[in-house]
């Protein structure tokens, strides 16, 4: 089923999430700067109206933007379009979409928690799988914490449980980890939020 809130948002003037990177995207260009680690294709899993596919696009990469939303999938084409930007985008659902090859990044920011609980396990197995060898997947998981008021305006959101999604990571190597809290405006309302962050590299194939 299809979450309409987002085609709402995006249909507004503007872009809904600005045009600055998040700051995951940013520590991932940060990581990959290194010579030793040198990614080149990246898939961004619900990249809504695209600012983190065309920031990679700027740098180098070779990147495919997926999201749901034809809104903000048109939003993102015409943006890089406009910039000069080269860069791929389709509307695909990230609980069943299938990386047609693997990347070099897998990345998903603010949209992992679409994808319901008894789908997750498979769905990552999936993502680890369509990553190349010494590959990076970064990704971020809002989590539910006790002492925070729940808030949520979009009724597709599941909660991760705090830790579970560095649990997908168990046999990878752990580049960056940890569990923020801000201020999110999504939705209009700024409400406080906690947020897993991993960001793991795939073993290299053994020489
Ligand atoms: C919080 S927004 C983040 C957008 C983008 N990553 C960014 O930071 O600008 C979550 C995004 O997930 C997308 N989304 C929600 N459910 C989805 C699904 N099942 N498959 C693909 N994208 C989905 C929404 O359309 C929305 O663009």
């Amino acid at each position: 089923m299809k979450n309409a809130i987002y085609d709402e948002r995006y249909a507004r003037p503007g872009l809904y999430w600005g045009s600055r990177p998040t700051a995951l995207a940013r520590e991932v260009a940060r990581i990959a700067r290194s010579p030793l680690r040198l990614p080149r294709s990246l898939v961004d899993l619900g990249c809504g109206e695209g600012r983190d596919p065309i920031y990679f696009a700027r740098r180098g990469y070779r990147v495919l933007g997926v999201d749901i939303s034809s809104v903000g999938i048109r939003k993102a084409k015409q943006r890089a379009s406009r910039l000069g930007v080269s860069a791929r985008f389709l509307v695909g659902d990230i609980r069943t979409y299938r990386l047609a090859r693997p990347a070099d990044v897998v990345f998903s920011s603010g949209a992992l928690n679409n994808i319901p609980r008894r789908l997750r396990k498979a769905r990552f197995e999936h993502f680890k799988a369509s990553t190349k060898p010494g590959g990076i997947n970064a990704m971020n998981a809002d989590v539910p914490k006790p002492y925070i008021p729940p808030q949520t305006t979009n009724p597709f959101a599941s909660p991760f449980r705090s830790g579970e999604l560095l649990g997908y990571y168990w046999d990878w190597e752990i580049l960056d980890a940890g569990q923020g809290e801000f201020i999110s405006h999504s939705g209009g309302i700024p409400h406080r939020k906690a947020m897993d962050v991993v960001i793991a590299r795939k073993p290299p194939r053994p020489s």
